[in-house]
């Protein structure tokens, strides 16, 4: 409950009552002064023609004329006039109470007193007001009435109200409350589903209601967040999985070949010699294993592209190409650089050779010899083509996740993770690397954004 009262919907409900309760006040408070002072001013009216005629009756009849015209007034039935004309020593002459009414009588010259006191015409105790005068002789004359009805009609005003606002109140805080419990509902739902996320269980959603409103919209957007988050997570998963995999082969296959050295006990030194040697060859294939992994790593995480010059394409992949040459040539493959233009892309040098020489190297390592390899540059692309066996369509993707041979390259050296450098290399540039069918062979093209 008070978690209920602290919520920002209850808040707004409270603040939209309290408004509405002034308001209510004002209406009520308008309606209330115009009532009660109606009657109010009727009685006045009322009282100011009694007067009028009595003065009357005392001027053309005298003393006898109003003791009369009183008496007649005071004995009408259900009357809620009060009349009471006194002789000069206190007695009361004519008129329905049975004496003076103390206290003064207020600026307006009324004066306000309790009939109960004096004995009244309604018999029960009831507040009145009066007038009074001074006729010659001595005498007084109190002209008034007994203001019970106005007071229940302003006792009926209160207590309506009263009743008015309390409903109201009531209404608008249950209002609140339940509106701030669907609230809380909805926002408790949501929370569950993160503490379980946080617990570790990634696969909980924010169940959405539909209706599009900005909670529906909010929860859309966490699981959003969410299913992103979990493939990221699945892809991280499964590079640690194949790292620990791939890595654990050539480490075993030190070891065998330490352990092996360290059991033939008789041998030359020579033979320890070549042993240490292929130790050591091991041992640098996983250090080059670990140094492309970091390198990808650290493709893959430079967000921002701070370093980025203007580079030339064409002198990129000529520095590749001269790398390459001699090796191709060595294998017994054509190889011919085409420069057809010289375009100038936002990037880094060094990134960028490298990726062009991860497909060179490919494109030379997986022809075989009497092949031939042609390196174009384009307007905004760099493709390196080979006559070799190419890759199937359907593993076009899979080449460039980490450490993913195809069967055919088993003989051949490497890691698997060249083409994984080179995508992270375009991504970085917002370029994409394209794998196509040279018919044969593969065309593997770098294509960057147009300037
Ligand atoms: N030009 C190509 N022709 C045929 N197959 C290729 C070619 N380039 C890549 N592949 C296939 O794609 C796989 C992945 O290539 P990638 O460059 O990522 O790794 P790798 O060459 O095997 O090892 P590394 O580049 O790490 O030394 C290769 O093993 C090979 O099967
Ligand atoms: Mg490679």
């Amino acid at each position: 409950m008070l978690r209920l009262l602290r919520t920002t919907t209850f808040r707004v409900a409270l603040l939209y009552l309290c408004l509405f309760l002034g308001s209510v006040g004002v209406i009520l408070g308008v309606v209330y002064r115009s009532t009660a002072g109606f009657v109010e001013s009727q009685l006045h009216e009322a009282i100011g023609e009694d007067i009028g005629a009595l003065r009357e009756q005392f001027d053309r009849r005298g003393l006898p004329g109003l003791i009369d015209a009183v008496r007649v007034r005071s004995a009408a039935p259900h009357t809620n006039s009060i009349y009471l004309v006194m002789a000069p020593g206190g007695v009361a002459l004519a008129g329905n109470l049975s004496g003076w009414p103390g206290g003064a009588p207020d600026e307006q010259g009324w004066l306000h007193f309790t009939v109960a006191d004096t004995g009244g015409p309604s018999g029960g105790p009831a507040t009145a007001r009066a007038v009074s005068f001074a006729l010659p002789g001595g005498l007084r004359l109190l002209v008034g009435r007994d203001m019970s009805e106005l007071d229940s009609v302003r006792r009926q005003i209160v207590s309506s109200l009263g009743w008015i606002f309390a409903v109201t109140a009531a209404l608008g805080v249950a209002g609140g409350v339940l509106l701030s419990r669907s609230v809380l509902h909805r926002i408790e739902a949501i929370n569950r589903t993160t503490r379980r996320i946080i617990d570790g269980d990634l696969s909980g959603r924010v169940a959405r209601s539909g209706n599009g409103d900005e909670i529906d919209r909010l929860a859309g957007n966490l699981n959003a967040m969410l299913d992103r988050i979990e493939g990221l997570m699945a892809g991280l998963r499964q590079v640690t999985e194949n790292i620990a995999h791939d890595l654990r082969t050539p480490l075993t296959r030190l070891r065998t070949r330490i352990e092996l050295t360290l059991l033939r006990e008789d041998e030359e030194p020579e033979a320890y010699r070549a042993a240490l040697q292929d130790a050591l060859a091991e041992a640098d294939r996983l250090l080059s294993i670990f140094t492309a992994l970091l390198s990808i790593a650290q493709v893959e995480s430079r967000a921002q592209r701070e370093d980025f010059r203007p580079v030339d394409l064409a002198e990129v992949a000529e520095t590749a190409a001269d790398l390459y040459e001699p090796l191709a040539e060595e294998k017994g493959l054509a190889f011919t650089t085409e420069i057809r233009e010289r375009p100038v892309v936002q990037g880094n040098a060094q990134l960028l050779a490298q990726a062009v020489a991860n497909l060179l190297d490919n494109a030379v390592k997986y022809t075989p010899p009497g092949g031939r390899v042609v390196l174009t540059v384009d307007r905004n692309r760099v493709t390196v083509a080979d006559s070799g066996p190419g890759i199937p369509p359907d593993q076009r993707d899979a080449v460039l996740r980490r450490f993913v041979r195809l069967d055919d390259a088993r003989a051949t050296p490497g890691n698997g993770l060249g083409l994984s450098l080179v995508d992270a290399v375009a991504r970085l540039h917002r370029a994409h690397l394209e794998l196509d069918d040279n018919r044969p062979g593969l065309r593997a093209s770098l294509v960057l954004p147009e300037a």
